[in-house]
Order: structure tokens, then sequence, then C-alpha cells
């Protein structure tokens, strides 16, 4: 049988790593990316079609002949493409712009979370009636401020300072009319990407992303710094936990929507002490960096398990995972999470390590190549990635990487998995 062609959209370090898992399934004959990066040019075919021009991308699927359109960034899920898709039959991976509400709208996360009796901290909505210096005198700090729009993970503010909590309460108020300040959930975050439809769902190994910029979880929040997999904070019984509190009612409901939800749940957990789950957040999409680290440890053909889910069918496959642990380090630019510094020439970034059992190589992010050079383009820039039998043995991989490339003025943490590995003598 001759191989699909597939169609990604997206531009990051997550479509990199689809396109290298996609590139390694037997089932997939070409594979194509909108728009795509320096990474993925590698891999397939770039197209200068952006992941926003929902038309563009449809006469894209059309004019390759798709069989399969794996959908990357949130954007164009909320945007309804999965939809236009359907409707002239292209199997899509990714949610409908009805599922997509999951992470397009936190207020309807939560409503939701609240019907089904999914843990999950408490939500205030607050708008111009609200007395907002009464209701931070009256909930002690830190105040979880979050605008309910899609912010490209600029949409919240985790603070214990009164005037930077109020600062962001009104001008989020004044920008989208109302906000949402939630109880802190304290312990320990995790993510957990299931892969569903209506027939099934299939969890992937959990992983830990890094949000903050700085070592030592310090500083605002990024897309991601880096992240490791499997996370041994998900213990099995936590796993259990979060499969029967969580994954199996948010199953049970979204299977029996009219449209079924077919493409991936990135649930995002606290773990307390006890070992409680709580979500953080829904997202509808596959996360990143945690793609990096998740996709290298299917072993099952890729492709086959994202056409079966765009088709209803996950619930014939049984897919395989490997017993590696794997590791990411992301490259930022400078300025990175504010105003980054782009345009400049990355070297060593082809790289690879190959010993043993031990593998590693660079996911390209915000990088094209210009004029042959590889030049940054936006504030992640790539991804050093290694994978091996120990956790540890990852982590090392990941830094040998990191440190044969270079990027003036750029950034990286130096302690992706700290939490994950013993304490240093
Ligand atoms: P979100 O976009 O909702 O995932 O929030 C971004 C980050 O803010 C999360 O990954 C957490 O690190 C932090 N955060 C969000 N909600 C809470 C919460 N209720 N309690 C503690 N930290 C939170
Ligand atoms: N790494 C967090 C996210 O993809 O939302």
């Amino acid at each position: 049988m001759e191989g699909m062609t597939v169609l990604i959209v997206g531009s990051g370090g997550r479509e990199h790593a689809i396109s290298i898992g996609l590139n390694q399934s037997h089932s997939v004959g070409s594979i194509h990316i909108a728009p795509g990066n320096a990474g993925t040019a590698m891999v397939g075919t770039n197209h200068p079609v952006e992941a926003s021009n929902i038309d563009g991308l449809v006469s894209l699927a059309m004019e390759i002949g798709a069989d399969l359109v794996v959908i990357g960034p949130e954007g164009p899920l909320v945007g309804g493409i999965t939809d236009r898709l359907r409707e002239i039959s292209i199997p899509c991976f990714g949610p409908h712009s009805e599922g997509a509400m999951l992470e397009g709208s936190k207020m309807h996360a939560k409503d939701l979370m609240k019907q089904l009796r999914i843990p999950t901290a408490a939500a205030t909505r607050l708008d111009r009636n609200s007395d907002i210096k009464d209701f931070l005198t009256q909930n002690p700090p830190p105040w979880v401020v979050k605008r309910d729009v899609l912010a490209a993970g600029k949409g919240v503010v985790v603070t214990s300072k009164t005037d930077e909590a109020e600062r962001f309460i009104y001008d989020s108020i004044e920008k989208d009319g109302f906000v949402i300040v939630e109880e802190f959930l304290e312990g320990e975050e995790a993510s957990l990407l299931v892969i569903m439809d209506e027939s099934g769902y299939v969890c992937l190994p959990p992983s830990q992303d890094h949000k903050r910029v700085w070592n030592g979880d310090k500083g605002p929040n990024t897309g991601g710094m880096g992240a490791y997999a499997p996370a041994p904070v998900v213990t099995p019984s936590v796993h259990s936990r979060v499969l029967k509190e969580i994954v199996e009612p948010m199953h049970h409901y979204l299977r029996n929507q009219s449209v079924p939800y077919r493409g991936v749940l990135y649930v995002g957990l606290m773990i307390d002490s006890d070992g409680r789950p709580s979500v953080v957040e829904f997202n509808v999409r596959f996360g990143d960096p945690e793609t990096q680290v998740t996709i290298p440890l299917i072993e099952s053909d890729l492709g086959e398990i994202l056409l079966a889910t765009a088709e209803g069918n996950i619930s014939s496959l049984n897919p395989v995972f490997s017993t590696l642990s794997s590791a990411t380090v992301v490259l930022a630019s400078e300025g990175y999470p504010g105003l980054s510094k782009t345009g400049k020439e990355i070297t060593g970034a082809d790289v690879t390590i190959d010993e043993g059992l031990s593998r590693g190589y660079v996911h390209v992010a915000g990088a094209i190549i210009q004029g042959g050079r590889m030049v940054s383009s936006g504030g992640r820039v790539l991804a050093a990635t290694g994978i091996a039998p120990k956790l540890s043995q990852a982590i090392d991989v990941a830094y040998q990487i990191i440190d044969s490339i270079s990027l003036e003025g750029s950034h990286f943490r130096n302690d992706i998995g700290h939490r994950a590995l013993p304490p240093k003598e």
C-alpha cells in the first residue's frame, strides 16, 4: 500500500517532533507542513501558508490530496479548521470548534468541570461591577489571575504582590470585559496527553514541563523551557486517580457530544503532596515542549494512531510505548519571554548523538533558513532532546547537544528535570 499524504499545521518544535514521528511511520508516504520551520523542511515540504489562514490551509489540503491533516496549535482548531475539513471528508486530527472551546474559554472549561465534578481550583469571575480591592483583601495571596482568551501563554499571572494582581485584573477587564481569579493550588505540575475519539482513549507517557523562564522555577511564565518524560510524580496510583476522576468523565462527556472529540486532550495537572490530582487547564492540542519528549517514546506507527483517531477508530489500535526516558532543553532568544531578538545566526544545530541506546538531536522551533544559514525567527528557537535508558542520561545527552550550539544572546535553563533527579551531593 502506498503511504498516506499528511499535512501538518504549525511551525514550532512540536510540529518538528510530529513530522519526525510521522517520517518514521510506515503508513506515511509524504509529509507537508504549513508553514513549518527549518527543521520540518528537512523532513518534508514546507508551504508558506500561516496557521491562521484557514481558507488557505483547506485549499492546500485539497491541492496536495491530503489523506490526513494534523493540527499543531489551538488557533486554527478554535477557528473551525476541523469543521471545514470534515465537510469535505478530509480526516483531521484535532477537535472541531466546539470541542476546542475547552481551551478557547477557561470559563467554559471551569463550568464543565463543575458540572462533571472534576477536581479543579475554585474560580471567581470579576468584571467592572466587582469590588476588586475588597476581593483581594478577602482572598489571601498568592492570586492566580487568568484572562479568558487565547493569549499564547501570556494570559496568566500568578503573584503575591497586590499591585501586580490589581494591575493585571484591571487591564484584563479593560480588554476583555471580565477576568477569572482562581484559588492557588499547591503541588507539582504534570502534563498528561490523552489521544481520544468516541471509540476510546490512549494515554501517552506523562511528562513535566518547566514553565518559568529561570532556573529554580523563577521568573515569568513562558510557553515552556524544557520537559521530560515519563514524570515520576505521576505514580501508578496518581495515574489511576487521574483516569478515574478526570479522564474517564471527560471522555464520557466528549464522546457523547453530537460531534465527538477526535484529537488529543492535554490535561494540565497539579498533584498535591497526598497524590491528589486537580486540573490546572485543558488544552486541545499537543503540548510544546511536551511533544518533543513524548512522541519519541511512542514505538507504534504514529501515522496509524493519528489517522485512526481522526476517523473515530482509536480503540482498534493498541499502541506500544518505549521504556526509555527523554528530556528536552529549550534554547530561547535574548529577551524571551519578553520582546525577543531574532534574525541571528545559529550554528551547531545539526549535531546528533547516537551511542548504544542513547540518542539525541535538535527539534527546531523558531528558526528558518536564510541564504543557506539557519537564523532565529522566534522566542523559543530550538529544543535539544535526549532519549536514553535513564532520565539522568537523557538529560546529559540534551545538555551535551545544547552545549554544542551557538546563538548570540540566547539563554536556557540548566536544571531541566531537577524534580525527578536525586539531590546533588
Ligand atoms: P494555565 O495557562 O492555566 O496553564 O496557567 C499557566 C501556569 O500558571 C500553569 O502551568 C501553572 O504553573 C500556573 N497556574 C495556573 N493555575 C494555577 C493554580 N490554580 N494554582 C497554581 N498555579 C497555577
Ligand atoms: N507547554 C505548555 C503548553 O503547551 O501549553
